[in-house]
């Protein structure tokens, strides 16, 4: 009879089993290079710097054309209409950033949708489409530093995208309103945006809706007004740095339950057709309690806001860590209550999401930690030792799959949950408790807010442990036969 956490792992194993009929998303087989080649921009007469295009992609292996390269945004200002009556959305972006180069254009990444007009730096910018990337040209080249606004109009019936190896990933129409959410892309189908964690904003996000539905998304709560005969304006703010594929919508009807924190804002939801002390409710009340207990394990809690949304959709069999407030599906607790999917997500909070990848073959850093964490709380509940959990997990592991750069096809596998799990808890193993901890708490503190490899990972572990751990991480992240275990 699976676990709780095994309930866990059944679902991301699942995910990991369509991955496996796998073919190439087709958004990553586009060439990233610009097929123009560099060129001398409008504004290069002005200067000697010759101004040339943003690349069409951050150049991450496994999803070259993911995000856009020559420039850094610092906040997107988003404004949202959502009717879903007809499933239309129009919105506007604002975006503040600034150019590490000198351009004569540059990319965002927006799928579906219609441009209607462009500005940069209120004047009026040139749009052109390709697939899944747009163009903006300003009407000068933007000097490399220079800060700059974007500000887009936009609207259309937003889709989500569908890969084989990843699922139906972004914007999803409900039968109640709307769900955006997936990984590790979701945003681009509902605003354009630099769609890599290498390049993470704070938002302000407002959302109008129909006046019985409500809007949720990441951050701090900025409360509703209303927008006109029968609509609501709904706002959001996250105020630390945030990967994109961590925003969120949920429109829909729910139950909202408003508290604080330890001082912060906490927004739980459930869907206003489900009991309110069904497992779904009652697990997600759990989330204070967890939050505590991580934080005594790995630091301080690193946003401004807590909470979760529970939501019904078929079609959405699994949870996700978007910031300061997770998204899960009901079908984690179908069979009772499930703490372990809590601790999951909220884990993320430190390991993924303030400390964000840089480039998605290290996925284990974010799963492998979160997959911990759920290790660690059913120690605390008394419910299994993590040293169990260790070797029972030892014991069915596949050493040929890697828990570092597991390929696109078993990026949500079980080499980078489970095996990414035991990685960590044999280097707890390997240096003791003090120095684990110390090491964890390293990490969230010192990238707070920010991104890191797995090298950078492993020169901090030496670190703080003072040991050469070349051989180590080799052996448990990518060896293809059974590490010794430590100790
Ligand atoms: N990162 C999620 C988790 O482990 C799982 C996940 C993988 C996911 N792909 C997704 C969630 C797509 C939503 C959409 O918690
Ligand atoms: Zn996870």
């Amino acid at each position: 009879m699976p676990s709780r956490s095994a309930r866990v792992r059944a679902v991301a194993a699942g995910l990991a089993l369509v991955a496996t009929l796998a073919g190439c998303p087709d958004r990553s087989a586009r060439p990233v290079a610009d097929p123009a080649g560099p060129s001398v921009g409008p504004g290069a007469g002005t200067a000697a710097a010759s101004f040339a295009p943003g690349a069409a992609g951050v150049g991450d292996p496994y999803f070259p054309s993911y995000g856009n390269g020559g420039y850094d945004v610092a906040n997107y200002r988003l404004a949202v209409r959502y009717d879903p009556d007809s499933k239309r959305l129009s919105g506007t972006a604002t975006i503040t950033a600034t150019a590490t180069a000198a351009l004569s254009r540059f990319n965002l990444d927006l799928v579906g949708l219609t441009v209607e007009s462009a500005t940069v730096d209120g004047a009026p910018a040139t749009t052109a489409r390709d697939g899944a990337e747009l163009t903006v040209t300003p009407a000068a080249g933007l000097a490399r530093g220079a800060r700059f606004t974007a500000r887009i109009r936009y609207s259309g019936i937003p889709r989500p995208v569908h890969s084989p190896q990843l699922g139906d990933n972004g914007f999803l129409s409900t039968a109640d309103g709307a769900i955006a959410l997936g990984e590790p892309e979701s945003a681009s189908t509902w605003f354009p945006v630099n769609d890599h964690p290498q390049d993470k904003a704070t938002y302000d996000i407002e959302v109008t809706v129909p006046a019985d539905l409500v809007a949720l998304s990441n951050g701090v709560p900025g409360g509703t007004v209303a927008a006109g005969a029968g609509w609501t304006t709904w706002r959001w703010s996250e105020r630390s740095p945030m990967a994109s594929y961590l925003c969120t919508l949920v429109i829909g009807r729910y139950r909202i339950e408003r508290s604080e924190h330890g001082g912060k804002p906490m927004v739980l939801a459930v869907p206003s057709n489900l009991p309110s002390n069904g497992p779904a409710a009652r697990s997600l009340a759990a989330t204070g309690t967890i939050v505590d207990y991580l934080t005594s394990q790995f630091g301080p809690y690193p946003f401004d806001s807590y909470g979760g949304i529970v939501v019904r959709d078929k079609r959405i069999r699994y949870a996700l860590e978007t910031q300061s407030r997770p998204v899960y599906g009901e079908v984690f607790f179908d069979r009772g209550v499930n703490e372990g999917v809590i601790a999951h997500e909220l884990a993320h909070q430190w390991f993924g999401d303030s400390v964000s990848l840089s480039r998605w073959s290290d996925m284990w850093l974010n799963e492998g930690f979160a997959t911990y964490a759920e290790w660690l709380w059913a120690e605390h509940t008394g419910e299994r030792r993590v040293q169990e959990s260790f070797d029972t997990q030892y014991a069915r592991t596949l050493w040929s799959k890697p828990a570092l750069d597991p390929g696109r096809a078993d990026l949500f596998g079980m080499g980078v949950y489970q095996r990414g799990a035991l990685v960590v808890h044999a280097l707890r193993m390997t240096v003791g408790d003090e120095k684990f901890f110390a090491i964890l708490r390293a990490w969230t503190t010192e990238r707070r807010d920010g991104n890191g490899t797995t090298a950078d990972f492993q020169a901090l572990a030496e670190r703080i442990s003072g040991r050469q751990l070349d051989r180590f991480f080799a052996d448990w992240l990518t060896g293809t036969a059974a590490p010794p275990i430590p100790g």
